[in-house]
């Protein structure tokens, strides 16, 4: 009978198939997903493995010391990382539409692993943590026309002319499955536990133009949401929280004087698979406490909302 035991010795046996003794590079996100199955390469081929960190200036905060920690010292992975911020922000300039956001993020990320496996002295596959549920929803809507609701970069963003085969070991697998392979694997609590954080990071979570200013007034509103929601030991519950930033300005009032603000948007949903979702619903004095100290621990954010809009008809981020 099926257990996770097994499907790893699969897996290890299936990626030493496909790879021989070509050299794999390896795009980490920070989130579960890319973590294991940069795990799970590694158990399958050592060496020949390299994972690439990309800093594009759209992570979490301390989001890059946290994945520098585990790769290095906890699995002794070799662990480049990739200091891109500039780039990224540079072509991030003027662009609001989501999908160009997206398309640039993901061209971008290719440029860098082209770049990252010439310096490895040539790899032949990127490989991703694709799940199965990355795989539909780029192709079509469940029981809709065959319509792209959003070009997810670890599937349908990629560009064609990219020369890399692709490794994809968790593509039949849902997130629940992946985070039983983790513990599987070893991967401690702390990142088996991790909300799902996408690809192209804060840059879809920031409607509007993403500058380094408002990445960095989200990351401190994002950080203070988060924050309260592990000391209210809500964490595990949840599915995905994070906070976005709204490309409006209100007045509001702060001691005697008048602020011009933006808005600070918090979202917070369940869900088993990321396909459909339900709004969690916080006590009203939870979300207060949350808004205080964000308006008052955030300069750039003078107001809160909360996102009572489940999936569907919302996605779960917010472009
Ligand atoms: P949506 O917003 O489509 O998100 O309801 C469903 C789940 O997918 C994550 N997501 C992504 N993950 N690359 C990723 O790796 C992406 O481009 C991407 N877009 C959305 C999202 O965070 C949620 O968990």
């Amino acid at each position: 009978d099926w257990t996770m035991a097994a499907y790893r010795e699969t897996k290890v046996r299936e990626i030493r198939e496909q790879v021989g003794d070509k050299k794999v590079i390896c795009g980490l996100s920070g989130g579960v997903d890319s973590s294991v199955a940069a795990i799970l390469i590694h158990e399958a081929i050592g060496d020949q493995l390299t994972c690439v960190f990309v800093d594009h200036g759209l992570l979490r905060q301390n989001e890059r010391e946290q994945v520098e920690t585990m790769f290095r010292d906890h699995y002794n992975i070799p662990l480049v990382v990739v200091d891109a911020e500039e780039m990224f922000m540079d072509g991030l300039a003027g662009v609001t539409d989501p999908e160009a956001k997206r398309k640039f993020i993901g061209k971008t990320f290719i440029d860098v692993f082209d770049a990252e496996a010439k310096n490895v002295g040539g790899a032949d596959f990127l490989a991703q943590g694709t799940l199965y549920p990355d795989v539909i929803e780029s192709v079509s809507f469940t029981g809709g026309p065959s319509v792209t609701i959003k070009s997810h970069h670890n599937v349908g963003g990629l560009p064609e002319r990219m020369n890399m085969k692709l490794v994809e070991p968790l593509r039949e697998l849902f997130k629940d499955e992946v985070r039983e392979l983790g513990r599987e694997l070893g991967l401690p609590d702390m990142f088996v536990g991790r909300h799902p954080f996408p690809g192209p990071g804060l840059a879809i979570r920031i409607p509007g133009e993403v500058t380094k200013e408002r990445c960095d007034i989200l990351r401190k509103a994002d950080a203070i949401y988060l924050d309260e929601i592990r000391k209210a030991g809500l964490y595990d519950a949840i599915w995905q929280a994070f906070a976005v930033l709204l490309p409006v300005k209100t007045v509001g009032v702060m001691g005697d004087h008048r602020t011009y603000d933006s808005v600070c948007g918090l979202r917070a949903v369940t869900s088993t698979d990321g396909m459909t979702a339900d709004v969690y619903p916080f006590d009203a004095s939870f979300l207060t406490g949350c808004a205080t100290r964000i308006v008052n621990e955030v300069q750039g954010i003078n107001r809160v909302v909360y996102d009572y809009t489940s999936k569907p008809p919302g996605t779960i981020e917010w472009e």
